[in-house]
């Protein structure tokens, strides 16, 4: 939530921004500002109502700057106005924030803030209040750290002191933030996609510890005040790797990356033809001797969280339970130290996500997290991390992220399997193969599919409603399903366990209504096909996906796709590129930016 980027080096700031800001849209865009500190000592400050682009030809005149700072936004206090846009200025600093600072209301009061605010946000706030301690002290370190031990919530704040030419301050709590110090300058970002052109090596900015960027040096100040050293990190994937190259959206490229991500996160955890962790040092003991599995992530990886469990309790006979993070972070939980914790994220900031890890530590459960952004929150505070290995996700709507979240749960499924001795070595090895092959079933989709999807997608637009129905691991699938194609095309969609149909739902059910049913499940097949016919019945359009070569008669469905498994345990993988670019077709059909869809952002980092 909220794009962050600041400069300050040899190099022209406000290319450098801009250029970042583009790439960090994907974390808001329906505002964008820019804070130059000019050669001639002058303050350039721009903002604009909208995506990154506007905020381009807002700054085309002649201006010399090496030292700025940019913000792309995603409203949470105060609507979308170019007054509420960042960075805001107030007396000598020039300030922006992800996050949300929790008592704004209060400290407004009690310093007397109230009517003096040129703007509707909590980050207002942030900035009348260290300039308030800057007048009195003149110190700009201590006039944060004063600020600091006020302002409560999250945040990531850029600060820059109209007084103090070529230097950045940053500081946060929660709130994401990265920095680097390289030959060309000094970067700092919500995220390392705007630090790749320039470097591969970079640091998490210590929470509460004050960061002072300069031209290719960089400070970094513990809350006592004592200079202490960055602990560098280095991302694997280039520049490359977050541009479309060549796809007409971020979206698609990310779908058809899957073959890949999924081979580069599965085969580095197989020894021998079994699958093993030991790169990540998870000891057998830890996955034999857990008596339940508690799973906690948020969306679409929560959806991952489902098929999860259906995979685990299947084969490990083990009870799982799937928690919404927002939710599990203020119940209580039971769980304790015989509990598994799997905690998922893509990008290991999810705030919600983050709070339900820390609650379920202090229960004193183990945590293995599977996250794709390396150094993330998430990823440190968990006992053991699996990395996906999916590469920068930029697309809003999760796809390459789901398909490894679902090859690491396979793994663990396994793994757990052979810790806890309930697989034979041969079986064991047949269950590896089918999950390798599971990237040629995913290519084959790719290969074959897309044209028919598209049809379908067409001939759904614009449907007002749609559903997804599938039974057992099915109707884990269909969740992510219709989640898709809800958060792109904002078609109204849901997915029903379908024997539960008939409890309700089917009310809804009338002519032509896109009902996409999935019968990939031997055990459960004749029971959902009745169900397709209990739809079909009332003159709903349906799109039906078995496994190949499943006997399906003419009547039962209007389209039929089949996936190229013969395990239907392994169907998740081709069924969701069919889902996925159900979603995608169907969006491009409505007309929308499916990278960008209304309302939302990349990265949750807000309650
Ligand atoms: O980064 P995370 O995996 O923790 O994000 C969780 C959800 O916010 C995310 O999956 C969201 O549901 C996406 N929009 C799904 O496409």
């Amino acid at each position: 939530m909220c794009g962050i980027i600041g400069y300050t080096g040899p190099l022209q700031a406000r290319d450098i921004i801009l250029l970042g800001l583009s790439q960090l849209e994907y974390r808001g865009y329906d505002s964008a500002g820019l804070a130059l500190l000019t050669d001639e000592g002058n303050l350039y400050l721009r903002k604009t109502v909208g995506q990154v682009s506007r905020l381009k030809e807002l700054c085309r005149e002649a201006v010399s700057s090496h030292c700025g700072i940019g913000h792309t936004r995603w409203a949470k206090h105060g609507g979308v106005t170019e007054a509420n846009a960042h960075p805001h200025q107030v007396g000598r600093v020039i300030l922006l924030h992800n996050g949300i600072i929790e008592n704004y209301h209060t400290i407004q009061k009690q310093y007397g803030f109230e009517g003096l605010a040129t703007s509707e946000t909590d980050t207002e706030v942030a900035a009348q209040l260290i300039n308030y301690y800057y007048d009195r002290t003149n110190d700009p370190r201590q006039a944060i750290r004063r600020a600091l031990n006020i302002i409560e919530g999250s945040f990531a704040f850029c600060i820059l002191f109209s007084d103090i030419p070529g230097t950045i301050f940053a500081v946060r709590n929660v709130s994401p933030m990265v920095a680097a110090a390289t030959e060309q300058g000094s970067f700092i970002a919500s995220d390392v996609t705007a630090l790749i052109p320039y470097t591969k090596t970079y640091f998490v900015v210590p929470e509460y510890h004050i960061l002072m960027l300069r031209d290719r040096s960089i400070c970094l100040e513990d809350p006592e005040g004592n200079t202490v050293e960055p602990e560098l990190l280095s991302v694997s994937w280039d520049v490359e790797a977050a541009q479309k190259n060549g796809y007409p959206h971020f979206m698609l490229k990310e779908i058809f990356e899957q073959p890949e991500a999924f081979r580069k996160t599965v085969q580095p955890r197989l020894r021998d033809g079994i699958p093993c962790f030991e790169a990540e040092k998870i000891p057998d003991s830890l996955l034999s001797g857990c008596r339940q599995v508690q799973i906690i992530a948020c969306g679409t990886a929560m959806y991952a969280g489902m098929v999860g469990r259906a995979i685990l309790e299947q084969k490990v006979r083990i009870p799982v339970t799937v928690s919404i993070a927002s939710e599990f972070r203020y119940d209580t939980p039971m769980i304790d130290s015989d509990t598994l914790v799997i905690v998922i994220s893509q990008s290991g900031e999810t705030i919600d996500t983050l709070a339900a890890l820390r609650l379920a530590r202090e229960c004193g459960a183990p945590i293995i997290s599977i996250v794709n952004v390396k150094g993330s929150s998430i990823a440190r505070e968990s006992d053991y991390v699996i990395y996906t290995h999916a590469g920068p996700e930029i697309a809003v709507a999760s796809t390459k992220a789901y398909m490894v979240q679902l090859a690491v749960l396979y793994l663990l499924t396994g793994r757990m399997m052979v810790a806890r001795r309930l697989t034979s070595e041969e079986e064991i090895r047949a269950f590896t193969e089918h999950l390798v092959a599971s990237a040629d079933s995913i290519q084959e989709m790719l290969d074959v599919i897309p044209d028919q999807v598209r049809i379908q997608a067409e001939r759904i637009a614009f449907s007002e409603n749609a559903f997804f129905i599938g039974r057992g691991l099915d109707y884990a699938f269909s969740l992510e399903g219709a989640l898709k194609l809800k958060e792109i095309s904002y078609i109204h969609a849901e997915a029903y366990a379908a024997g539960e149909l008939k409890h309700g739902t089917i009310a809804l059910i009338e002519k032509d209504v896109p009902v996409i049913a999935l019968a990939t499940q031997d055990k459960v097949f004749s029971k959902t096909i009745s169900n397709v016919r209990e739809v079909r019945a009332r003159d709903a359009y349906v799109i039906l996906i078995t496994k190949k070569g499943a006997s399906v008669s003419d009547e039962v469905c209007d389209v039929h796709l089949e996936v190229p498994v013969e395990d239907g345990f392994f169907a998740a993988f081709p069924c969701a590129v069919i889902l996925q670019l159900l979603a995608y077709y169907t969006a491009y059909a409505r007309g929308y930016d499916m990278d960008k869809p209304r309302n939302l952002a990349k990265s949750v980092t807000v309650e």
